[in-house]
């Protein structure tokens, strides 16, 4: 279908709607976005013009001493440099590009991780975490999952302190917070838990990087993986990987890096070690744009707006009837993901419904955490997930109620 005929159609059935705000000022439909949990959206109008201009600029970085490539080389430290203050670390040379937290969470466990190792980690991580390490399992590494509460979320410390202590242990790694379930895990016990064991700590911060401040170094945190382009507000293709001082990973991917270009082994110091190939300049520059608006705006500041859309959602959803909220009702253990089901009815045809009669974007299904859908008993079907984001109106929120209460009485079928 063209372009102007979804339009179209979208003018045809925004009659059915009972909000005028979902329209933009050419009278067409806007869809209300509830899945930033997936990606942010939309960005800062600065994201989308660091993009442009970077693209229009030229140049790559590391590849040449003439102006535009030494600005690339600038924008690129500046990126490095907004992540160090962001997560409180002193060297931003530590902070690895990569083009999502798939990518950075499989160089730091297939960098680290060798036949004999044993890794302990928790059942409601992301498939970007569990699929690395069922394929490091057939390698020859021990992985023990602990699981979470299936009522809360939480993971219980004193049984995963139990299994981490049972063998030696080389590694933990810990979702901080669940993509499904919403609920935040104690990072700082189990970070100075941790190095008091001299276990090394992984945490994959998809959820929560830029939406929560975290303090990577006080923490205890070893390796940190995080999209880009979540609460970080930048663009599609970015992504980090944070590797503690002292922390030997073997390169995921060999290659040129503008650097020893004389020499056929990869270089030893970061950030080359670990990054190679020309980057994704454009990206990183919208991801520069969203660092610098989230340290204008203030992560607090967002995470209280966040806090309170979280508030009303977890109380309007509680008050439809026949509806199963997972994980906390209190929205300060949450992050801004809520899971729900409405009683007999498939989440694959809520958000249908919701799509298609409200304009309303959710996601439904596994989320790619099937673990977590075991933990919680909603496997295989999944549930309804809306996460808001820093731009999510109060107005929005409100007609999604609206509307889930209309499918659950059957007034949208
Ligand atoms: C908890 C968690 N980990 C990892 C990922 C993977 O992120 P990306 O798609 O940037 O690789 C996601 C994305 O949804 C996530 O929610």
């Amino acid at each position: 279908m063209h372009n102007s005929d979804v339009l179209l159609v979208a003018r045809v059935k925004v009659k059915y709607s009972s909000a005028s705000f979902n329209l933009n000022q050419a009278g067409h439909v806007k869809p209300i976005y509830l899945d930033n949990a997936a990606t942010s959206h939309p960005k800062p109008e600065s994201v989308y013009l660091a993009v442009m201009e970077t693209m229009r600029a030229g140049g790559s970085p590391g590849r040449g001493s003439y102006r535009q490539a030494m600005d690339a080389e600038r924008l690129l430290f500046e990126t490095r440099e907004l992540l160090a203050e962001l997560f409180n670390v002193p060297n931003s040379e530590r902070f690895i590009f990569a083009p999502n937290a798939t990518m950075a969470i499989n160089q730091a466990l297939f960098g680290l991780l060798k036949p004999g190792d044993r890794v302990v980690t928790t059942s409601i991580e992301h498939n970007a975490v569990a699929r690395p390490l069922r394929a490091l399992e057939d390698r020859g590494v021990n992985v023990v999952k602990v699981p979470a509460d299936p009522a809360t979320g939480r993971v219980d410390l004193v049984s995963l302190k139990q299994v981490c202590l049972a063998l030696p242990t080389r590694l933990l790694v810990v979702n901080h917070c669940s993509n499904v379930i919403g609920t935040i895990q104690p990072l700082e016990q189990l970070g100075t838990w941790c190095r008091q064991q001299k276990i090394l700590f992984m945490v994959d911060g998809s959820q929560t990087a830029g939406a929560i401040p975290i303090d990577v170094k006080t923490t205890g945190i070893d390796l940190f993986a995080a999209p880009g382009h979540k609460s970080l507000l930048g663009p599609q293709g970015t992504g980090f990987l944070y590797v503690a001082e002292g922390i030997e990973l073997a390169p995921l991917i060999y290659g040129g890096t503008g650097s020893n270009s004389h020499s056929d082994l990869q270089p030893e110091g970061f950030p080359e070690r670990l990054e190679c190939g020309t980057l994704n300049l454009p990206g990183l520059a919208g991801l520069r744009a969203g660092l610098i608006y989230l340290q204008q705006s203030g992560i607090e500041q967002i995470r209280c707006r966040e806090l309170e859309l979280v508030s009303k959602l977890l109380a309007g959803l509680n008050n439809i009837k026949n509806l199963k909220i997972y994980g906390p009702l209190e929205a300060e253990q949450r992050c801004a993901v809520i899971s729900f089901n409405l009683e007999g009815r498939d989440p694959a045809e809520v958000g249908y419904l919701l799509d298609q009669q409200k304009y309303i974007s959710v996601r439904v299904g596994l989320h790619c955490a099937p673990d977590a859908h075991r933990t919680i008993g909603t496997y295989p079907e999944g549930t309804i997930r809306v996460s808001p984001g820093y731009a999510t109106t109060d107005a929005e929120v409100a007609y999604f109620l609206e509307a889930i209460d209309d499918i659950s009485q059957a007034r949208i079928k």
